[in-house]
């Protein structure tokens, strides 16, 4: 890798013949049954640096009206510098051009870095799901040292 500077980085739609970049998929998400049943019926974007996968965010349809990022993910080495961010901004735009008018995030109770972004990008808290995650995975998944069991989801108007 010659930069990690996000700069230098442009996002765009991964090709239906391109594998999809799993180990970032199953950062933010670590069932990959889970992540191929919402893959089959999404539309996945790369963030690329020097031709190489940096980040991805996975958007797919609620409604008419309402889309979900359903996953999001910056490669380690790049985490921190705005692309998460930037990845957010894009996907709040595909978003406005597909007519969708709101959209929504859900993540764990314990994911207080992810939480941060979410918030500071626009979205506000609208409802939890009561022990999503014991329900739907199963091993019991840990966050800074708390067992993840419910999401919350959170919306922004577009
Ligand atoms: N603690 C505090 N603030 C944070 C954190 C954190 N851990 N992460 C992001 N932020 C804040 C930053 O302070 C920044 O605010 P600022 O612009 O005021 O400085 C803002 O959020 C944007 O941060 P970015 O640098 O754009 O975030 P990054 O590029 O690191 O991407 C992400 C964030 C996607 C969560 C990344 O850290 C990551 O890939 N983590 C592992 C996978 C993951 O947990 N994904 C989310 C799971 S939930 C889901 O997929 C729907």
């Amino acid at each position: 890798m010659q930069t990690n500077n996000p700069s230098e980085m442009d996002i765009r739609l991964l090709n239906e013949n391109e594998e999809a970049p799993y180990a970032l998929l199953l950062d933010a998400d670590p069932s990959k049954e889970m992540v191929d049943r919402y893959l089959a019926k999404s539309e996945v974007f790369v963030a690329m640096a020097n031709k190489e996968i940096i980040g991805v965010y996975v958007l797919c349809a609620v409604d008419k009206h309402c889309t979900e990022i359903k996953n999001i993910a910056v490669a380690e080495g790049f985490q921190g510098k705005g692309i998460g961010k930037r990845m957010l901004e894009d996907a709040f735009e595909k978003a406005r051009q597909r007519g969708y008018k709101e959209i929504i995030i859900g993540t764990s109770t314990t994911s207080i870095g992810p939480l941060y972004l979410y918030q500071k990008a626009g979205f506000e808290v609208d409802h939890l799901l009561k022990n999503f995650f014991t329900d739907h995975y199963p091993q019991p998944l840990y966050e800074n040292g708390i067992r993840c069991k419910h999401m919350i989801v959170l919306k922004k108007d577009l």
